[in-house]
């Protein structure tokens, strides 16, 4: 199964991606988590996208659309992927397409996560995620059960640079201007499905699960 999966930050794509990545035996591909990876190892990419991310700015799309294209041609997409804050733009959108098209396999299903900005406002405060494996935690709604340290792999919690309140509303309007119109782009070719993202992670799964008729 190929699929993107839409939303404003804190929507719970990160987390849904990961269940639903595992369970369907598909890889998760972030491109936040992919820019994360290279900020923290100071390649020349980390270097260019750290300044965007640190502003609540999108990283330039053929920057961005480069690093996808190349992720999915490695062997572990073979029978699909999650793309997971991937496309964010139109013009990322339509690039898609085309890879996806001369690959041979359109992509199945774009999900947009619908969920209120005050509430994401709010997850994203509680957010922590392990510096060490990435697994995301809410100090609210999903704690650790040791404070500051990852139950699988005993790492320590820290909040993500661009999860401050000024940048976090940044975001959400940069998601306002530049991903919201993907929801029209993959509603007119019958490929959105619409998920409730408010409610509590098990019923979002759940959701999904029957949305994607892999329940
Ligand atoms: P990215 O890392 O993609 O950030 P994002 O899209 O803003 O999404 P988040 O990771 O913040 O949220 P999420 O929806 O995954 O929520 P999560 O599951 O963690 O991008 C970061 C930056 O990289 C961008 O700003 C940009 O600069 C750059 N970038 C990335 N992709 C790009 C692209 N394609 N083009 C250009 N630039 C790009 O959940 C959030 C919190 O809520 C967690 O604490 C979680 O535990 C909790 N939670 C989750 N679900 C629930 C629930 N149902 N109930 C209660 N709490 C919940």
């Amino acid at each position: 199964m190929q699929l993107v999966f839409l939303g404003p930050p804190g929507a719970g794509k990160g987390t849904q991606a990961a269940i639903l990545a595992r369970e369907l035996g598909i890889p998760q591909i972030s491109t936040g988590d992919m820019f994360r990876a290279a900020v923290r190892d100071q390649t020349p990419l980390g270097r260019e996208a750290q300044r965007y991310m640190e502003a609540g700015q999108l990283v330039p799309d053929e920057v961005t659309i480069g690093i996808v294209e190349e992720r999915l041609r490695a062997d572990d997409c073979r029978d699909g992927f999650i793309l997971d804050g991937f496309p964010r733009t139109v013009p990322q959108a339509e690039a898609l397409d085309r890879i996806l098209a001369a690959a041979g396999r359109p992509l199945d299903r774009a999900v947009e996560f619908a969920i209120e900005e005050e509430e994401v406002v709010r997850r994203l405060a509680g957010r922590r995620t392990c510096s060490e494996c990435g697994a995301v935690y809410n100090i609210y709604t999903r704690p650790p059960r040791q404070a500051g340290v990852c139950d699988s792999c005993g790492g320590p919690l820290a909040q993500r640079e661009d999860d401050r309140e000024e940048t976090v509303r940044a975001r959400l309007a940069v998601y306002g201007q530049q991903t919201a119109p993907l929801i029209g782009y993959y509603k007119e070719s019958g490929r959105l499905v619409r998920i409730d993202a408010s409610r509590t992670p098990g019923e979002v799964t759940a959701a999904l699960k029957e949305a994607l008729g892999v329940a």
